[in-house]
């Protein structure tokens, strides 16, 4: 086998392990201020991504496809202070829960 045909696969390889991570990293919750505030909308999600820090604060959870949100679901959060659930739409036109 000559030693370009080797650099060659070796490249190929590269090539196919970045794309799984893009792939896998694009439902991944966005981190917009470290350990704090977090980007999760849209993701159809239906459970709590476990990358989330326990310390996060801010979190924007909206058009997911959470089935049954159980006091377990944000449970672990323990510093939550605003959750973001647009897609429920409370009637007083409010897009977020505080707590
Ligand atoms: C975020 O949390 C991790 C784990 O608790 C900690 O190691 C890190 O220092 C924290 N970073 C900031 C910026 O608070
Ligand atoms: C919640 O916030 C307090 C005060 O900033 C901090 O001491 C504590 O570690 C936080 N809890 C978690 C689970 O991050
Ligand atoms: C959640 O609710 C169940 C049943 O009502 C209860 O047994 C459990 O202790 C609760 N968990 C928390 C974290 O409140
Ligand atoms: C987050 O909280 C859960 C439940 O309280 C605990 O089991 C887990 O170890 C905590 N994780 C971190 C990184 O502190």
């Amino acid at each position: 086998m000559a030693p370009r045909d080797v650099g060659c696969r070796f490249l190929a390889v590269l090539l196919l392990a970045s794309c799984e991570a893009i792939a896998s990293s694009d439902r991944m919750c966005t981190e917009r201020e470290v350990n704090r505030t977090y980007s999760c909308g849209h993701l159809g999600l239906s459970e709590l991504p476990d990358t989330l820090p326990n310390s996060t604060e801010v979190l924007e959870f909206s058009f997911n496809f959470l089935p049954v949100i159980q006091n377990t679901t944000f449970g672990r959060l323990l510093n939550l202070t605003f959750l973001d659930l647009t897609e429920k739409h409370s009637p007083d036109g409010k897009s977020g829960v505080d707590r």
